[in-house]
């Protein structure tokens, strides 16, 4: 077993498991040289190259695990929906009438993007950390569908759209839902040992659209995967005001983004393993400031299981030094010991 399927299966271990959300992007050169050669797109469905990428970071720093390279976005291609990136994902045709929705293909589980089954089996003949899987939840992708442009405004035009179009609303939804299970278990059975569910825009609804229109379909989601006992990380954005609700998803591991101490969320999801949550700025800034905020958290997350992480994706401008100082700050984190410190005896 590794420290990370430890901690993601329950185990308070000794030190912090850690790896970076978005760790094979931007901010390394590796990425951006192999990033001069292919297209996006092209990077995500050539499995050699999505398998190189893939395991760049690990190559680089002493990390417990590695995450795919693809996007969230990639299994939707096979729906039959045109998407770029520039550098975020953008819909040529968004979905708006029931008929476009209808018109969007369920590919099955052998047409939801097969490469994917080769990269993960590449990547698993060469890495020696366990290898996560992941997928969008079916509400953040409905958001990039009806909305890709316009994040600054919490993705307004999709919330008008829900209430203005419910009948499609749950029809995409219930479509989005039966993709990604096909796509996870398809990584699970090519050989991902975790799988993530980012729910990047959950946060931007309250409790009951949130309770409507996304907890039903993560719950699908991740209850699908039960019987093939891989640890199930689910990750919103800003979520805080949905942790009542988020802690009744089957997963073993809930995400936790920056503005949310673990000790909050501890109390709210008990039982769970958390995930995060340094703020991604941090270690933009000073190596001194990444260490002493890394330790920080990780006083915050002692009490139960804690896989280190950011509280979002790594920003492109990070120095890879500060990734190197975050990496060896929480190693040499001896949780048990810290534990013992807090407890008045
Ligand atoms: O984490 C990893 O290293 C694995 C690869 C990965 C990518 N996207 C590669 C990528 C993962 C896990 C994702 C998930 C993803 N994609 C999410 C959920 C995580 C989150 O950030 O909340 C979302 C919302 C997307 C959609 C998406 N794709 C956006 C918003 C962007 C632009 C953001 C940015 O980084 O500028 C992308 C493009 C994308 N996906 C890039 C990478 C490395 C940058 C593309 C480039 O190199 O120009």
């Amino acid at each position: 077993m590794s420290i990370f399927l430890d901690a993601a299966s329950g185990k308070d271990t000794q030190r912090a498991p850690i790896w970076i959300m978005r760790q094979a992007g931007r901010y390394l050169s590796e990425y951006n040289a192999v990033k001069e050669r292919y297209g996006f797109w092209e990077m995500c469905r050539n499995p050699e190259v999505a398998a190189q990428i893939t395991l760049l970071p690990v190559q680089r720093f002493p990390l417990d695990a590695a995450i795919l390279f693809s996007d969230i976005m990639t299994p939707l291609a096979d729906m039959g929906v045109e998407i770029e990136f520039a550098p975020g994902p953008v819909i040529t045709r968004p979905v708006r009438t029931l008929a476009d929705v209808r018109s969007l293909r369920v590919p099955g589980p052998e047409g939801t993007a097969p490469f994917v089954a080769a990269a993960v089996r590449a990547v698993r003949e060469q890495c020696a950390v366990p290898l996560i899987g992941f997928a969008g939840a079916p509400l953040t992708l409905a958001t990039y569908l009806v909305d890709s442009g316009a994040a600054a405004d919490g993705h307004a035009g999709f919330r008008v759209w829900l209430h203005a179009e419910p009948e499609a609303a749950r029809l995409l939804l219930d479509r989005l839902t039966e993709v990604t299970i096909d796509y996870l278990r398809m990584q699970i059975a090519a050989g991902v040992q975790a799988v993530q569910l980012f729910d990047t825009w959950a946060g931007a609804h309250d409790p009951a659209v949130y309770a409507e229109f996304g907890l039903p379909h993560a719950r699908r989601v991740l209850a699908a995967l039960a019987d093939l006992a891989v640890p199930r990380v689910y990750f919103a954005v800003g979520a805080h005001h949905l942790f009542d609700r988020i802690a009744e998803l089957p997963a073993e591991v809930v995400g936790v983004d920056w503005r949310t101490p673990l000790s909050v969320a501890r109390r709210a999801l008990p039982g769970r393993t958390l995930q995060g949550n340094l703020d991604p700025a941090v270690l933009v800034s000073r190596p001194e400031a990444v260490a002493d905020r890394a330790r920080a958290v990780l006083r915050e997350g002692l009490g139960g299981p804690h896989i280190f992480n950011l509280g979002h994706g790594i920003r492109p401008d990070t120095p890879v030094g500060h990734v190197q100082r975050l990496v060896e700050a929480v190693h040499a984190f001896d949780r048990h010991s810290e534990a013992e410190k807090k407890v008045p005896v």
